[in-house]
């Protein structure tokens, strides 16, 4: 299907809007917005959004065969973007299991999938994708976490600006791509392009959860997108969710 953009001065979330109208709006609606005033990020975290500086939209899909058909998917929206950056000319981008697109190890860029309907059967998803383009130094200090964004990495690698804009369609278009391909491709396809970009890989981990802590060796991802961790102890999968990786 095409995608149908709306470009909006202002929204609470594009995710919570596309969430909202789901049952009306045709798949492939995309909701872009100059700026969010309840942008959300994982783990229930705010997502900075100033306005006119950096981008946020989310795209609409169905798949009848609820979670199961969705495994890997972030992972893969990663990729996406990861390879529209580079397309563009960035270089050293890197994704950190499961869904944060980094550079020198600062958040670049971050996902947010959100499903409603059947999990089992009959389903939508949101995905939505945020992008620190151009952040303004009066946000940047509402960012909890280490940060990076596409206007200074440009700088220091000896590049033009990158336009907002086309990074936009560039993303937009490999998503509608792997949206369309997805149910029949599945993870194994992007595994090898995800771990190819993956940070960390090989190297001491530690995995937080709300209630625990898990360390290990990060030793890859499996076809269904899944963190292997190895200890003493043997291999543990991981799988995704509330958790988050970080270097131990
Ligand atoms: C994260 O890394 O925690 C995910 C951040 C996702 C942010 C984007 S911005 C567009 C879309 N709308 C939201 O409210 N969140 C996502």
């Amino acid at each position: 299907p095409p995608l149908t953009l709306e470009v909006l001065p202002l929204v609470d979330s594009t995710n919570s809007r596309l969430m909202a109208a789901a049952d009306r709006l045709p798949v492939g609606a995309v909701c872009i917005a100059e700026q969010q005033s309840a942008g959300r990020g994982r783990r229930g975290r705010t997502w900075v959004s100033p306005f006119a500086r950096n981008l946020y939209f989310s795209v609409l899909w169905r798949f009848d065969g609820g979670a199961a058909e969705l495994e890997g998917l972030s992972l893969a929206v990663g990729v996406c973007i990861a390879d529209a950056l580079e397309s563009l000319g960035l270089s050293g981008v890197t994704l950190k299991w499961p869904n944060d697109v980094l550079a020198d190890n600062k958040k670049l860029a971050g996902i947010l999938l959100e499903m409603s309907g059947d999990p089992a059967g009959a389903c939508h998803l949101v995905v939505g994708v945020g992008i620190n383009v151009e952040m303004s130094q009066a946000s940047a200090a509402e960012i909890d976490q280490p940060w990076v964004d596409v206007a200074s990495l440009a700088q220091r690698q000896g590049l033009a600006q990158i336009s907002r804009n086309e990074l936009c369609a560039c993303v937009l278009t490999k998503l509608a791509a792997l949206l369309s391909q997805y149910s029949a491709q599945g993870f194994a396809h992007w595994r090898e392009r995800w771990m190819a970009r993956a940070a960390f890989l090989g190297e001491p981990v530690k995995l937080l959860t709300a209630t625990q802590e898990t360390h290990g060796t990060f030793i890859g991802v499996d076809n269904s997108g899944a963190l292997r961790l190895a200890s003493a102890t043997g291999e543990q999968l991981i799988y995704g969710g509330e958790v988050s990786l970080r270097s131990s």
